[in-house]
This record gives structure tokens, sequence and C-alpha cells, in this order.
């Protein structure tokens, strides 16, 4: 049976929800699974807005097939060529052969790749427009928002923007399709938020150049490739994109990530954390070998501070730290206060290991003396702990 959702008379959502997949992409972990979200509008034409992940091809099909009612379909644009969205294409196109693909010329070469096929495609490029009918629909392109083929469109009739990849979020829908629907701050910003940082974060420039293109729009509605569809308090996400997409973080707090062998760099980071709560300072801690990575570029994109502290290792970083170090410099974080706590039982150097990876980063400030750990801290380091805590605070 299908499974269906309305979103105005003429929009049905034909997405679907994968609970089973654990790991986005190969790397991102989805606790609460993710959702493919397709969209069919049914005017004089009928036009199908991205497919979905082979993942959910069988379930996607029937709701088409429910949603078209007999009718032929005439359109699928494609905004995005990435298989999460386009695997099932082909399964759309043995059903219904006559059906044209809409999408840059970009994105054709890509279906191409993927495909193997030879597809039947209509390209567009910026400000085209196609008619179905009652529906007037502006291709829009997005480039690097994800990938280089992307486009949005703008449905002119009803003021529906399809986002592709922007505003979206992690997670499954579990039958709510508006983010009204939900309570989307308490229980889903944290994983847009996670989503934005690790799929577009390094792309911050061509998610302005969309912003700024989404600004000159009437937008009623917000249709994602992920995610809850945006009908009410759009600003919500758009102003969160907007300082995302611009390096400002939204809070000013520190966020303390450390990895540990046996404890000592563990304790150093809690000293850190509470002397910082006794002078009134956010703080929030993570332990590197319990969280990701990507949860931790999350946060850096959230937090104004950021202390990373670390056993040296081999002669390097430990690990886990490093591993998340090198991600955070990947995705392109700028103008954040960063502070180092480094340990060693024999020759501690790991802060200047990490401030090196840190240094490829635009608009960074460095605290310039580490806190150094030799195993543990000691009660003689009281004061120097103060010091270096009380740098922190003054920069937060
Ligand atoms: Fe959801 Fe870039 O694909």
């Amino acid at each position: 049976m299908h499974c269906t959702r309305k979103v105005t008379d003429e929009l049905t959502w034909t997405g679907a929800d994968d609970r089973k997949l654990s790991l986005f992409e190969g790397v991102y972990p989805v606790h609460d699974g993710m959702s493919y979200n397709s969209y069919l509008l049914s005017d004089e034409k009928t036009v199908l807005f991205d497919t979905a992940d082979k993942a959910v091809t069988e379930s996607f099909l029937e709701n088409i097939r429910y949603t078209l009612s007999g009718r032929k379909l005439d359109y699928i644009i494609v905004h995005h060529a990435e298989p999460d969205h386009s695997a099932s294409l082909a399964a759309v196109l043995r059903e219904y052969p006559d059906a044209e693909i809409v999408c840059t010329a970009k994105c054709a070469e890509m279906l191409g790749q993927f495909t193997g096929m030879k597809l039947n495609v209509h390209t567009v490029a910026e400000n085209d427009t196609l008619s179905s009918g009652k529906h007037v629909l502006r291709f829009i392109t997005a480039p690097m928002v994800h990938w280089p083929e992307v486009m949005v469109t703008y449905d002119e009739t009803d003021k529906v923007l399809f986002s592709a990849d922007a505003f979206g979020t992690f997670g499954a829908l579990n039958g709510a399709l508006f983010a009204d629907e939900v309570d989307f701050e308490r229980d889903f910003l944290p994983e847009a938020r996670r989503y934005y940082c690790n799929i577009v974060g390094k792309f911050g420039m061509q998610v302005q150049m969309l912003l700024k293109k989404a600004s000159a729009l009437d937008i009623k509605l917000i249709c994602p490739l992920h995610g809850y569809v945006w009908r009410k308090n759009i600003e919500l996400i758009t102003e969160k994109y907007n300082l995302w997409s611009t390096y400002q973080p939204e809070e000013k707090a520190v966020v303390i990530a450390y990895a540990s062998i046996y404890g000592g760099t563990e304790k150093a980071a809690n000293i850190t954390a509470c002397m910082l709560r006794d002078r009134g300072v956010k703080t929030k801690v993570m332990d590197m070998s319990v969280h990701t990575s990507d949860e931790l570029v999350a946060e850096c994109f959230r937090a104004s501070c950021l202390v990373f502290a670390t056993p040296t290792y081999n002669g390097g970083i430990f690990i886990k730290m490093e591993e998340a170090l090198r991600n955070i410099a990947a995705h392109g974080i700028k103008n954040r206060t960063c502070a180092f706590i480094q340990n060693g039982t024999w020759m501690p150097m790991s802060a200047k290991l990490m401030r090196e990876i840190l240094s490829s980063c635009k608009d960074m400030t460095f605290i310039d003396d580490p806190l150094t750990v030799k195993s543990v801290l000691t009660e003689e380091q009281f004061e120097e702990t103060e010091a270096f805590v009380n740098e922190i605070a003054s920069a937060v």
C-alpha cells in the first residue's frame, strides 16, 4: 500500500524513510534513520521532483503509482545526481519510459555516469522556466550545495522552493512531514546542524550565494530532499543557515574536546570546564573516544571557542583527536578561538601538532600557551591552570 502525504492539494510527498541505515554516506552515524524526500506535482502535466535512494525504491515506486493514479509521468526534475536521490531513477524510467528528465547539463553528465543509460534529458540553466500547466517552475543553480551540478526549483505559482540538499536534516520523518508538526528546535536542530556542517559546511560561500538568490523570492514552502518541509517559521532554518555559512558561532560557549588514555587528560578537561563554569562561561565537554568527529564538527560550528586536549602518542596526536582535528580542518571552520591542552609522560608535544593542523583554517585566534600536563595535573599547577582558563574566559 502507498505511504504518502499531501503537501498542497496538487503536491504530494512520495518519499520514504530508511531506519535500517547506520552510516549515511558510509561515514555519518544516523541513529534515527534517514528520509529520502521526493514530491509529485499533479498539474496538466505530471512532474516528479527527484527520485530516492535504492534502499527505499519499492515503497517509492508504490507511492508514485498511487499518486499518478494511472496518469503518465511527464517530467522528472533531478536537482542533484547523488545516488541518495537518483538511485531509483532507472527503476522509475523502466515504468515510465516516456518521462523527460529535466536537469543541468552537469547533472545530465553525472546521471549518465551513474546509470550507464542513454537518457532523455532536457537540460536547463539559470532562470529557465518550465510550465506544467497552472504551475511555472523556475530553475536556479546552486553549485556545491552539495555537488557542482545542483540546482533548486522555485514554483512561482504556489511559491514553493524545492531546495535539494539545502535545509535538510538527518533522521527519519516518522509520519510527520512538516517541521511545525514536531518540536524541531528541541529534537531536530542538532541533527540539522550536524547534517549542514558535515555535508556542506565547507561550502559556506556557495550556500551564501543560494541564500542570496532565495532572499529575492517570496517563499511560502521549502521542500528539501531530507527532513521536514517548512511552511511556518521558515526564518528559523534560514537564519541558522546564514550563521553557519558565514562561520559565525551560534553561541558564546566553549567546547572542550578531549582524548584520554588513562584519564589524566580527561581530568584536565574536566578541571578546565569547572573553572570556566565558575567564571560564568558555558561549556560542553566531549570525549572523542565516545563521540564521532562529525559530532565535534557540528559543535565547532555552534560554539565560539574550542579547547582540544590530547596525550602525545607515538610522537604525534592521539588517534581519535587527530582524526577529529583533520575532519574539522577539512570542513573549513573559520573564525574561532582555540586553546590546547597537551599531555605527555615524558615528552609532551601534541599542542604544537594540533595547532599545525588547524593553522590551515582562516581567521582563527590561537591562545599561545598551552596547558601542559605531565601524566596528571598536580595541585602545584593550580595557578598555571587558572591563568590558562582566565585567558580562555576572556576570549569567549
Ligand atoms: Fe542528499 Fe548530496 O545528497
